[in-house]
């Protein structure tokens, strides 16, 4: 960590990515749906955007339907799309207004049709915004997302548009659903759990993790802060000796 001037503040993590566990417990505790502890879920996604945004983040990214989340029940699944798309339609003024740019990563062709047309919507509103970049992971998982990045690899090797020898870190990070992202400072994860469950995997070779027993329904400003102090308490040696 580079030690900040006396009286500045440190740079905030510019990646900083959420796994957002908890939204069943968080219901099933209060008696309630899975749905409701989803539709819970909301909230906390436009809080931490702003707070995000107003703390200096650039990029913040969150899982919100995992490639493994489809095997869940059909009705939650179709809930959660359904909370997903009105998130997109109801949110794209706020975040025009806000400078917000959105983009979903991840195998997006698998999505209903409703999302994916939200989700072009929005994309195509802030695609010239110049502030926070919301990315939404869903249909994500790092091992697809690594598959179909070897996969398009081979494809120009066989059609004889690059060599092998051309394939190096760089054009393989370029190839991901995450290929215009920046590796990922900051990596939390709500709910108790203490794993990455197939989240950016090759972007995270670096980040700090954050582990909170906190819902997601529950993680506000406050929480991200807390995090984000935690994060500034590291010292980050990228394999090196400082
Ligand atoms: C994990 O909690 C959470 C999800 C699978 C979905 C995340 C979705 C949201 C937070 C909804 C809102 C998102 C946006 C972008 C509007 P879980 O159901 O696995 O919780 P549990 O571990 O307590 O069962």
């Amino acid at each position: 960590m580079t030690a900040p001037l006396a009286g500045s503040l440190p740079d905030p993590p510019k990646h900083v990515a959420i796994i957002m566990d908890g939204n069943g417990r968080w219901a099933a505790a209060r008696g309630q749906s899975r749905q409701s502890g989803h539709q819970a879920g909301a909230g906390p996604v436009r809080t931490v955007l702003k707070a995000a945004s107003n703390l200096g983040v650039k990029y913040l990214t969150l899982y919100a339907f995992s490639t493994e989340n489809w095997a869940r029940g059909q009705d939650e699944v179709e809930n959660l799309f359904a909370l997903l798309t009105q998130y997109l339609d109801s949110e794209v003024a706020e975040l025009l207004q806000e400078g917000v740019r959105l983009k979903g990563v991840g195998d997006l062709k698998r999505l209903p049709q409703e999302v994916l047309t939200a989700l072009a919507q929005a994309e195509e509103l802030t695609a010239h915004n110049k502030g926070i970049t919301l990315s939404l992971a869903l249909s994500y998982g790092s091992r697809a997302e690594l598959t179909a990045a070897t996969r398009d690899l081979a494809i120009k090797v066989k059609a004889g548009e690059i060599a092998p020898s051309d394939i190096n870190e760089d054009l393989l990070a370029q190839s991901l659903w995450t290929g215009t992202l920046p590796d990922v400072d900051l990596l939390i994860r709500t709910g108790g759990e203490k794993r990455i469950s197939n989240f950016l995997l090759w972007r995270i070779a670096y980040a700090e993790l954050y582990f909170t027993e906190t819902l997601w329904p529950d993680f506000g400003e406050e929480d991200l802060k807390a995090a984000i102090a935690d994060f500034h308490s590291r010292q980050r040696r990228y394999g090196r000796t400082i």
